[in-house]
């Protein structure tokens, strides 16, 4: 109402009205509430649990002292790899500060207060704040119960001011990837006007475990489209922040660029990224060690008379009996930190990042104790 008086008329009604910014409980984070680090198993925000390939860190050590300098503004050397990999035209190829600046990016090149955003939930929480920034008309479709993401309810939502189709897929908290059926049935379905924007923060397990390969129907799409990675999963380099996307057309790509900073992926995480694209076996070293940490999970959960989620990632959700928060507060006492899903009506799910071996059994000891 205009006549109500507003304290901060200077701030964009979507913000004054968005929840405050998260502060995810990260190791730092943990340790500035007093919490001794050391003795706790990592495992809530599906982070790597090896350290980055020895090669990313001497490219890093190597690179220490150049930090005076800024760093290229469109990372040509990394374009360079990925276009190779991709066939995709480095002209349509743009870096960002994690994945999440892009998917912030994609809202941002395709929405104006009031038009249409389709988004699968649950899914990455992120999604939250970033939609909450903008007056977008948010249409959320639920998941089907088994966790895979529900295909035709996502088609069914777009309207006529729909301006953007979001599809994540291996999908975070479930773990579930759409197939190629489902993959097909939303590429060719979502509108040519509508932009399409895949998140594959977990490309690589999915490809993995015998994903099918989005980018390749992708192509065979008539309209606009956008699909977003990360070195924050697979190439264990969350702390870097460094993402890229690959899209559809050269305007696109253009108008993602203009959302995103000049200098906006650190001059560290380029070197890092570029070392961590050559180096093939250890990515190859982090794919096996987790689907093998992920099985013994799966399997460990099984054990406990749970029935998780089939994951194909780096983590596993599964229902408990109880409330997730309280699990997550209970695992941390024991030295696990897990983390439990967000979103109403998913009260009793917790999910659990794959750890090393040892991690991996000292949680599912603990969660034994806990259940009991
Ligand atoms: C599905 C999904 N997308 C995107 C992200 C953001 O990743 P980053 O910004 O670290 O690249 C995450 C992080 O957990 C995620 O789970």
């Amino acid at each position: 109402m205009d006549n109500v008086y507003n304290p901060t008329p200077y701030i964009r009604k979507a913000l004054q009205d968005a929840p405050k910014k998260v502060d995810p409980p990260t190791n730092g984070a943990l340790r500035y509430n007093g919490l001794d680090t050391s003795k706790i198993r990592a495992m809530g925000l599906n982070e790597c649990c090896y350290p980055p390939s020895p090669k990313v860190i001497k490219a890093m050590q190597d690179n220490l002292s150049s930090v005076n300098l800024y760093p290229d503004a469109q990372c040509p050397r990394l374009s360079d790899i990925i276009s190779e990999r991709t066939g995709v035209d480095n002209n349509c190829i743009v870096w960002g500060n994690g994945s999440e600046e892009l998917l912030k990016g994609a809202i941002d090149l395709s929405l104006s207060p009031g038009q249409g955003l389709v988004l699968p939930v649950p899914t990455f929480w992120g999604y939250k704040s970033m939609v909450a920034a903008f007056e977008a008309d948010v249409s959320e479709i639920e998941n089907l119960p088994d966790g895979h993401v529900d295909t035709d309810g996502i088609l069914n939502a777009i309207h006529k001011n729909t301006k953007i189709v979001f599809l994540i897929t291996p999908n975070n908290p479930s773990g579930r990837l759409v197939d190629e059926v489902g993959l097909k049935k939303v590429i060719h379905g979502v509108p040519e006007d509508v932009l399409l924007c895949v998140d594959e923060a977990y490309y690589d397990f999915g490809i993995h475990a015998g994903g099918p390969d989005v980018l390749k129907i992708l192509k065979t799409r008539k309209g606009p489209w956008i699909t977003v990675f990360t070195f924050s999963k697979a190439y264990a380099m969350a702390g870097m922040r460094i993402g890229y996307a690959l899209c559809s057309d050269e305007n696109l790509a253009q108008a993602l660029q203009k959302t995103t900073c000049v200098f906006n992926v650190p001059l560290l995480a380029q070197y890092a990224g570029e070392a961590a694209l050559l180096d093939t076996d250890y990515l190859d070293f982090i794919l096996t060690q987790i689907a093998a940490g992920r099985n013994q999970i799966f399997e460990g959960l099984r054990g406990l008379g749970l029935d998780p989620f089939p994951s194909v990632t780096n983590f596993v959700s599964t229902p408990i009996s109880g409330n997730g928060r309280e699990m997550v507060k209970l695992m941390l006492e024991k030295g696990i930190q897990i983390n439990a899903w967000a979103d109403a009506g998913y009260e009793n799910l917790i999910r659990i990042t794959v750890g090393t071996e040892e991690d991996n059994s000292a949680c599912l000891a603990a969660l034994k104790e806990a259940l009991a």
